[in-house]
């Protein structure tokens, strides 16, 4: 792979060693997929944020880094942590948790990285541009920046989405290049499809077949970007695929070629059966939503759906601290905790410890959560759309 002057520098330890050690797994990994160079990034987005999956080793090697004035080139966003930063002690986060959580976001900030701590950093100020490359790591937002976007990451690790924070560049392999990017099957899409869910639902019953290659969307008449973020996050989480086109609504969809492709025709039969397919619980003990972390708009429809009802059981909406901010402001944050429920900023349900707080069933609308709740989280789930949901706990 090629090296300018300033990267052998790097890889030879002149800028230290922390660089030394971050340039070599960007090389290593430039090998293995066979890069011919080094790409400048203008962002990041670094998974491995909550304690939860980092555990200890995690915080000592982040204070490692962060002690030896580690700082990042390009700005760079966290992942969701394992608790809401500012309330935790509201939502009942066990104390020795919160303080692990606390050294670990000190760490990332002392490295010049936002502690914002969210899944969707593109409706929280981290917005790249089309075809801008990027090193992002959590799955749906990869999927976002690729597809909805046309901004260009691979699935980046924690450790490789730090590395190329650090050294401000990637190895120029996979979805960095246009050959890469073209479709590989072809889905027609004949369900009517109106709540997100829905479109968590198609995401999950595509993911499944697709695996890790690209589908190509015909026959979804309209989508707003919400819906697309559904779609995205089930599609990486029951597959793994970071970067799909829907005809005449995504960036790149129409420089594809699709004769040849092979088919996959999804049905309302198949959308309908996934609700039923990952529902494994009755009664919920709460509900999350906002998966991934939700928008303002999202926020705002819980919030006139809860005016003047009391909720029966627990409801967090989980979304970043920037679009928590706005919520307070319009009033939607104090609409949902008068009816009993909470914003939840910094976290979500899959990296919180749930399980540890005495939930057994959670209700969501995600097709992602509802795909890895069971096992991240060990609960069992009830996956349906907002209405019905809602219905389940709103007296
Ligand atoms: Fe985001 Fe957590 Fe879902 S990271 S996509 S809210 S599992």
């Amino acid at each position: 792979m090629y090296l300018t002057n300033l990267e052998e520098r790097m890889l030879s330890g002149e800028n230290g060693e922390v660089l030394q050690r971050m340039f070599r797994l960007l090389v290593r990994l430039g090998e293995i997929y066979g890069a011919d160079r080094m790409i400048p990034i203008n962002s990041s987005q670094v998974a491995g944020v909550s304690y939860k999956s980092i555990g200890d080793p995690g915080i000592e090697f982040l204070e490692d880094y962060a002690s030896k004035n580690a700082k990042v080139k390009v700005v760079t966003f966290l992942n969701p942590a394992g608790m809401d930063i500012e309330d935790w002690q509201k939502l009942n986060i066990p104390p020795g948790f919160a303080e692990k959580q606390l050294r670990i976001m000190n760490a990332f900030k002392r490295m010049g990285i936002v502690v914002s701590a969210t899944c969707t950093p593109y409706l929280a100020g981290n917005l790249p541009r089309f075809r801008e490359h990027i090193a992002w790591s959590e799955s749906s937002a990869i999927s976002f920046s690729n597809s909805v976007i046309g901004a260009r990451t691979n699935r980046e690790g924690g450790p490789s989405a730090l590395a190329a924070a650090l050294c401000g560049v990637t190895p120029n392999y996979g979805l960095h290049l246009d050959e890469n990017r073209k479709p590989q099957m072809l889905v027609e899409v004949n369900a009517k499809l109106g709540d997100s869910a829905d479109f968590g639902a198609l995401g999950y019953v595509v993911g499944k077949q697709v695996k890790n290659r690209i589908p190509y969307f015909r026959g979804i008449k309209d989508v707003d970007t919400d819906q697309l973020k559904a779609l995205g996050a089930a599609m990486a989480a029951s597959g793994a695929v970071a970067l799909y086109h829907v005809e005449d609504m995504t960036p790149e969809a129409h420089l594809m070629e699709t004769k040849g492709l092979e088919r996959l025709s999804v049905s309302d039969k198949d959308v309908n059966e996934t609700f039923s397919k990952l529902t494994t619980g009755k009664e919920p003990d709460i509900v999350i939503l906002g998966c991934p972390h939700s928008s303002l708009k999202e926020i705002m429809m819980v919030s006139r759906k809860l005016e003047g009802k009391k909720l029966k059981k627990p409801l967090w909406i989980c979304t970043s601290r920037m679009v928590k901010e706005a919520a307070n402001r319009m009033g939607f944050t104090q609409t949902i905790e008068a009816a009993g429920g909470k914003v939840v900023a910094d976290t979500c349900m899959v990296v919180s410890p749930i399980e540890d707080m005495g939930y057994k069933t959670t209700a969501v609308n995600s097709g992602k959560a509802a795909n890895y709740l069971p096992g991240f989280c060990k609960q069992s789930v009830i996956f349906g759309r907002l209405d019905s949901i809602l219905e389940k706990v709103t007296a």
